[in-house]
């Protein structure tokens, strides 16, 4: 049996029976109407308290130390109040009796009852921070296995220290986190899992629907072509700012097939957080369609996609936002982009740009004039100016 209320460990002091205890929960609203009917037959305060109402009502983990221990000096437990097993009368414990009486490896060894009682949320702080003394390099992964509701105690730093290489894990994590909000924790516990070479499966995948996608950058090129639709409906760009060329590909792909047939605009407005996957055509075939895309958008476009675009192009691809390039010349891939063209045809735009090919000259060697390219960041855009020709009348000489 999960409970017992009867245990040796807490003495006479307030141990209560499971009547009374029922019945203080009640009249403080922590129980839910089930567990009284269920009352009696030991297995109400427990499926009731796996809904934990109290933590889907504070979503918000507590990630500092509880402040009922902030300032108090360590005081033993008082005699009578060891704990030698998680049970109901815990709950009743001062929070520095808890920190005094209570011990990580008990709770670690114990999880599935903790996650049975109707700790506050400063209590669970509390029992947080004894699992995080005990293992301050990150929980073991038989701990992981068992957390349950605890999950929703711990960060994303916290995740970030874990080993999981169960699938079996990561659902039933997936499953407590769902309709809270366990967005960056969601995505740190997939990161952990592929990053340690776990392979997702469909149900996962569509498991993760639910959450805001902050993991996307986590998956495989693989896996990302099983993401679904509705999904890259929800991505925000900084949620790809994460992900690798390959990646932002099978995005941009899955993007453009899911929006196709949208008008012009709608279609610019939903796959704009993809187009650091578009390729230099994808970007050619925007523009007759005037989207005025924001300097944002431009400055996350893939160089290589951006470099063959000529000034006309630019021009017509960010219509009225064009004046955006010179707050963007120093930085890639404006810089790289402002390198190819010629300095006359940029100044024609009026905007003051500099850093392009100086008038007379021919394109020698552009890989050349790109590794200056960091020399014109240290010493200002005016005196690269007059450094390319000499270093280029340097090197005919050669
Ligand atoms: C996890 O729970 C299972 C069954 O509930 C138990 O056998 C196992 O010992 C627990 N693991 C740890 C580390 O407590
Ligand atoms: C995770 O795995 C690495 C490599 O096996 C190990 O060094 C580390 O201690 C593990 N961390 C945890 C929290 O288990
Ligand atoms: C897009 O095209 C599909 C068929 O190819 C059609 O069923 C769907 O209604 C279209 N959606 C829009 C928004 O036009
Ligand atoms: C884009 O603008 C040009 C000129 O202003 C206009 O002729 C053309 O019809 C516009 N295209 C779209 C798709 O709105």
């Amino acid at each position: 049996m999960a409970l017992q209320s009867s245990g040796p460990t807490l003495g006479s002091f307030r141990t209560p029976t499971r009547g009374s205890l029922l019945l203080l929960l009640l009249s403080l609203r922590w129980a839910l109407p089930s567990t009284a009917k269920t009352a009696g037959t030991g297995q109400g305060v427990t499926t009731s308290w796996l809904q934990r109402t109290s933590w889907a009502q504070q979503p918000e983990p507590a990630v500092v130390l509880p402040r009922a221990l902030q300032g108090t000096e360590k005081k033993a437990c008082p005699s009578g109040k060891e704990v030698h097993t998680v049970d109901e009368g815990l709950v009743f414990y001062e929070d520095w009796e808890l920190e005094a009486c209570v011990s990580g490896a008990l709770l670690a060894e114990q999880m599935n009852l903790v996650n049975a009682l109707p700790f506050t949320n400063e209590q669970l702080a509390i029992l947080k921070h004894k699992l995080d003394q005990l293992y301050p390099q990150g929980y073991p992964e038989s701990l992981i296995q068992n957390l349950s509701y605890f999950f929703l105690e711990v960060t994303p730093e916290d995740i970030h220290k874990w080993n999981v290489t169960s699938l079996e894990t990561v659902k039933s994590l997936l499953k407590v986190s769902k309709g809270r909000k366990m967005d960056p924790q969601v995505a740190a516990l997939i990161a952990r899992y592929v990053m340690g070479g776990g392979q997702l499966d469909k149900v996962t995948l569509d498991m993760l629907a639910s959450f805001h996608p902050t993991y996307l950058c986590s998956l495989s090129p693989e896996h990302l072509g099983f993401v679904q639709e509705d999904v890259l409906r929800g991505v925000r760009p900084q949620d790809l700012d994460a992900c690798h060329p390959l990646q932002m590909d099978v995005l941009y792909h899955k993007a453009h097939i899911a929006f196709r047939n949208m008008s012009g605009s709608m279609y610019f407005a939903r796959i704009k957080p993809f187009l650091g996957g578009a390729s230099t055509e994808d970007l050619q075939a925007l523009i007759p369609q005037n989207v005025s895309m924001d300097m944002a958008t431009f400055k996350r476009l893939r160089k290589e996609a951006l470099l063959p675009l000529t000034i006309a192009e630019v021009q017509k691809l960010l219509g009225p936002n064009l004046e955006g390039l010179k707050a963007e010349e120093g930085n890639s891939p404006v810089r790289d982009w402002i390198f190819r063209q010629q300095q006359n045809d940029l100044d024609s735009l009026g905007l003051g740009l500099h850093g392009g090919i100086p008038n007379g000259y021919m394109v020698l060697d552009l890989s050349f004039r790109e590794a200056l390219s960091g020399v014109s960041h240290l010493v200002g855009p005016g005196s690269a100016f007059i450094m390319v020709p000499a270093l280029l009348l340097a090197l005919n000489l050669n």
